[in-house]
């Protein structure tokens, strides 16, 4: 008996403990509300609870009895709806004002909206003109004028969807990558070699009281790369796949729509390739599988992209997914080119150079989906691309991938893995002696090998539809300008 008496005691005692816990916890709660992100709260799954969100006013509201504002942090496309008693109205509550939000997370009644937060407390952090600040309330201003206010335009609802889009390429560049079997390497951003041959570098010198002008900080002069494929070409002699995906710099006096002087490449470089093929699955299956992965994980931020800003985009997309990437020749571009009652700016003989006007020309006549074109003149490609010795025609195995819009969005070859080709070439281009590290590589242990470089920018362009490269990255430099 005295047992089932202890019994009952311990159990009663640890009831009211619990219960003492839970109600301070509860009292904590209610204290120290959950932060929150906007995209957890719109998500629906926090319903009931007390928390505190924090982001920029978005739409302001004020009817008699109450006020209602729309907060956006960046976590996502959709803002919070937030509902309070017009006491809590301040004059200070304006479009692109700061504020922290205390409530409580509701079913909304309005269809429009799954979860509103019914607010208890608002805090204004930081205050916003609204006559001066660039962005109106519930207009939807175009790219070009966003544009001018690089500080700024990551508040609007179009810049932050492509920021949240590019962050997601990224990934998913990075996953078929590892998904794939490559190594990722760091290239350096600095070096002593102009991988391109095209002279298009930025020089690097020190500045500062302790140097003469021009001196050489490293003994040898300095650019900043223009590409990092020759590293990545020694590390595929012991890796077999690797990539690498960073900034890159030209010195292209260029005010183009799809040139920067600072931009992002992804490239990668392949060991024991045999053909072309060989690189141009890995060009089609790395598109393909970030494109689906873009369309899956940002569907509402590319259709904003799709339905407002590029309307019709989506078509093209879903078109460049349905097929597989035709490869057509050089010399069979040329034809096509010539057969065409399109009058060029540019002359089509065979042996020049494709410009923007005849990619875009070849992507069209080829169902307005990407397309490779393969072996081009061999006079008309960097030392290293792969001499396919024919005749009379002489090519070499390099391969750009065209795509809608933009035209050129990769650009990749076999590289010459044999030592005696390879030596001529730089011998006459007198640069046996700079690149005797690279003849090493065909030296010991050479194997056939090719690799590409995909323009990120001009990637964003492609499935996005957007026409500027400088709209599709965070921070454009291009000549005569650098502001930021
Ligand atoms: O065709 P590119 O010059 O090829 C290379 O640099 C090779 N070394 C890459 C490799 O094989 N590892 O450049 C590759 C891609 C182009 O197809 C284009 O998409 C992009 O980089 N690109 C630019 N993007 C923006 N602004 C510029 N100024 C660009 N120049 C090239
Ligand atoms: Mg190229």
């Amino acid at each position: 008996m005295l047992q089932a008496a202890a019994k009952t005691l311990s159990v009663a005692t640890t009831t009211s403990v619990s219960r003492g816990i839970l109600l301070s916890i509860r009292h904590y709660c209610k204290k120290t509300p959950a932060k929150l992100r906007v995209s957890e709260a719109v998500s629906g799954a926090e319903l009931g609870a007390n928390v505190k969100v924090q982001g920029w006013v978005r739409s302001v509201r004020a009817q008699k009895s109450h006020l209602f504002l729309h907060v956006n942090d960046g976590s996502s496309l959709q803002s919070l709806q937030v509902v309070a008693s017009s006491e809590l109205n301040d004059p200070l509550l304006t479009f692109g004002s700061a504020v922290e939000v205390t409530g409580t997370l509701k079913k909304s009644p309005n269809q429009k909206q799954l979860v509103e937060l019914e607010a208890e407390q608002i805090h204004i952090v930081g205050k916003c003109n609204p006559l001066e600040f660039p962005f109106k309330i519930k207009e939807r201003h175009s790219l070009e004028y966003i544009r001018q206010f690089p500080h700024l335009r990551c508040r609007t609802n179009a810049f932050s969807s492509l920021l949240r889009i590019r962050s997601e390429a990224t990934t998913a560049v990075h996953s078929y990558f590892k998904e794939n079997g490559f190594l990722q390497i760091h290239t350096p951003v600095i070096t002593s070699n102009d991988c391109e041959g095209a002279g298009e570098l930025f020089k690097i010198v020190p500045s500062g009281p302790d140097y003469e002008e021009e001196e050489h900080f490293f003994s040898v002069p300095a650019f900043l790369t223009v590409s990092g494929q020759l590293h990545l070409e020694l590390m595929s002699g012991a890796f077999s796949k690797v990539y690498t995906f960073g900034p890159t710099f030209r010195a292209e006096n260029s005010q183009s729509r799809r040139h920067l002087a600072e931009f992002y490449m992804v490239e990668a470089e392949v060991s024991f390739a045999q053909s072309l093929e060989d690189l141009t699955k890995v060009m089609e299956g790395m598109f393909r599988s970030a494109t689906e992965h873009v369309l899956a994980h940002c569907a509402e931020d590319v259709d904003l992209f799709h339905k407002h800003v590029t309307p019709g985009h989506r078509e093209i997309v879903e078109a460049m997914l349905k097929n597989g990437f035709p490869t057509i020749t050089y010399s069979e571009a040329i034809n096509i080119l010539n057969r065409s009652s399109e009058n060029f700016a540019f002359p089509t003989d065979w042996g020049c150079d494709l410009q923007t006007e005849h990619e875009k020309y070849l992507v069209k006549h080829c169902g307005n989906i990407p397309v490779f074109v393969t072996d081009y003149p061999y006079d008309l490609k960097p030392f290293y691309a792969r001499d396919n010795q024919d005749h009379p025609e002489h090519t070499a195995a390099a391969v750009d991938l065209l795509v809608p819009g933009v035209g050129e969005l990769c650009g990749g070859s076999l590289r010459e893995e044999r030592l005696d080709l390879l030596r001529a070439r730089l011998q006459q281009a007198g640069l046996e002696d700079t690149y005797s590290w690279y003849l090493d590589l065909r030296r010991f242990g050479s194997v056939p090998h090719g690799g590409f470089g995909m323009g990120f920018e001009r990637y964003l362009q492609c499935i996005l539809g957007v026409d500027n490269i400088k709209d599709v990255i965070p921070f454009p430099r291009f000549s005569h300008s650098c502001v930021l």
